[in-house]
């Protein structure tokens, strides 16, 4: 049978782990704050920055949404970030991609203080992560490198192949993956759309991990028996439920399960870690920008 790396589970246990650093903090004065910036009206990044802005008010931390309509310039948007740059309520800064196609998503990421850069993106930060010396992790990579290791999967000598080489996703962790690090070090293949045959290399993998946005892709000709797999896809699907669609992951859950060693379900699997991690690196953020904890 295949174990369920559930991604609600363990990030129960970083929330509870964090605890002691926000109480240091706050018996400081400092409530780690965090600025989100939404452009338009995509209907699943607004879901996403509700569930970030809903976890920082459970666990009694600063958090501010500020929405811009798709038609914002690009000057305006740099303008707004600047002043974030600058305002002390805010220790991180998180601009939710995709933005609208006329604005450079490399300039506005590279405008953001490095330090307040809780996603990582900014160039600074992908330079300290590649070269093994990293100030912030982004979020969903650096969740899922956690529940790895929550559950003990050590990837030294593993393959890993990653399909999908965004720079949110599938390029962080195939740098994660491949660090001479303990739980790390392992051998990593990237497959992408130019790859010609994704199945010659999954079926040599030790460790899967899909961020594609295609629903369903991955079913069990693409595996060997054993093989841990780590879905990042949440695909709407229409169906004839209520809300009229359904989540589901890249990978067929249905189809890998006698066969696939682990599976991190869609949902309860990466996503809330994402925002688990997000939450761990504002509080980092704010114990290094106030020297608490640090
Ligand atoms: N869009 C999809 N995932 C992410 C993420 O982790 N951060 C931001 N800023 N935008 C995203």
């Amino acid at each position: 049978m295949t174990q369920l790396f559930s991604g609600k589970e363990v990030s129960a246990s970083v929330y509870e782990s964090l605890m002691p650093k926000i109480q240091a903090l706050k018996s400081k004065g400092i409530t780690p704050g965090l600025a989100v910036i939404l452009v338009g009206d995509d209907p699943a990044s607004a879901v996403y920055v509700r569930s970030k802005s809903r976890r920082f008010a459970s666990l009694d931390l600063f958090s501010e949404t500020i929405r811009f309509d798709g038609g914002i310039s690009q000057e305006k948007l740099v303008e707004k970030i600047q002043d974030l740059n600058v305002d002390n309520r805010f220790h991180g800064i998180l601009v939710q991609l995709p933005l609208p196609k006329h604005i450079d998503e490399g300039t506005i990421i590279s405008v953001i203080d490095p330090v307040k850069d809780v996603d990582g993106f900014h160039p600074e930060n992908v330079g300290y992560l590649t070269v093994g010396n990293p100030r912030f992790i982004p979020c969903t990579p650096k969740g899922i490198m956690r529940i790895l290791s929550y559950y003990d999967v050590d990837l030294s000598g593993k393959h890993v192949v990653i399909i999908g080489r965004s720079n949110i996703v599938g390029r962080p962790v195939s740098i994660l993956t491949s660090l001479k690090k303990s739980f790390s070090n392992a051998t990593t293949t990237i497959c992408h759309s130019g790859t010609q045959d994704i199945r010659y290399f999954t079926n040599q993998a030790d460790v899967v991990v899909t961020a594609m946005g295609v629903p369903n892709f991955l079913d069990e000709s693409f595996i060997k028996p054993g093989t841990v797999l780590i879905d990042v896809g949440i695909n709407r699907v229409n169906d004839d439920s209520e809300k009229g669609y359904k989540l589901v992951g890249d990978i067929h859950a249905e189809r890998v399960s006698e066969i696939a060693g682990a599976l991190t379900p869609v949902p309860g699997g990466v996503g809330p870690m994402t925002i688990a991690m997000l939450v761990e690196n504002t509080v980092e953020a704010a114990e290094m920008q106030s020297g608490v904890g640090a």
